[in-house]
């Protein structure tokens, strides 16, 4: 199969790396990057689970071609903390107990960081409506819109750091 070259930031790191023709995003952020946080659940675009930042805007990269990344800024659940410094989000997940077993949870984090970023005061419908691409098989969802809202409350989306160029 045909190599391609793709460069972009990744958490803010310039990355190169020859992608398979074809090849998902997914696949190429653990496989060629090395990054795991991006979790594998479906491969079919109905889970979230996979859910990645590209440009500030959250994509679900088990979907998105790892082509159309070049030059461009992606973003993950390993460039959310600042060292040992929990993001508020997930220091709100934690409070909140909004992650259990935790597989949806690099997901929902990312979901939510887009939607704090562009909109920092969300209403509970527009939480619900940001995450409404998102499983989660144990916490009944309710954990995880109120850790959301904390975060919003506590103003995270304008002090988040952020890798995308659309901010
Ligand atoms: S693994 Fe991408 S949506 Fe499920
Ligand atoms: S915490 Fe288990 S799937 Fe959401």
């Amino acid at each position: 199969m045909a190599k391609v070259p793709v460069r972009f930031t990744l958490n803010g790191r310039e990355t190169a790396l020859f992608v398979d023709g074809g090849a998902n995003l997914l696949d190429v952020l653990r496989r060629g990057a090395g990054d795991l946080s991006p979790k594998y659940g479906c491969g079919q675009g109905t889970c979230g689970t996979c859910t990645v930042l590209v440009d500030g805007e959250a994509h679900l990269s088990c979907l998105t071609l790892a082509e159309i990344i070049e030059g461009r800024s992606v973003s993950t659940v390993s460039g959310l903390s600042n060292g040992p410094d929990l993001h508020a989000l997930q220091t709100c997940f934690m409070e909140n107990f909004a992650a259990q077993c935790g597989y949806c949870t690099s997901g929902m984090l990312m979901a939510a960081k887009a939607l704090l970023d562009t909109n920092p005061n969300p209403t509970r419908d527009e939480v619900i409506e940001a995450i409404s691409g998102n499983l989660c098989r144990c916490t009944g969802y309710e954990p995880i819109i109120d850790a959301i809202l904390l975060a919003a409350e506590r103003g995270q989306g304008n002090r988040s750091p952020s890798y995308g160029s659309a901010r």
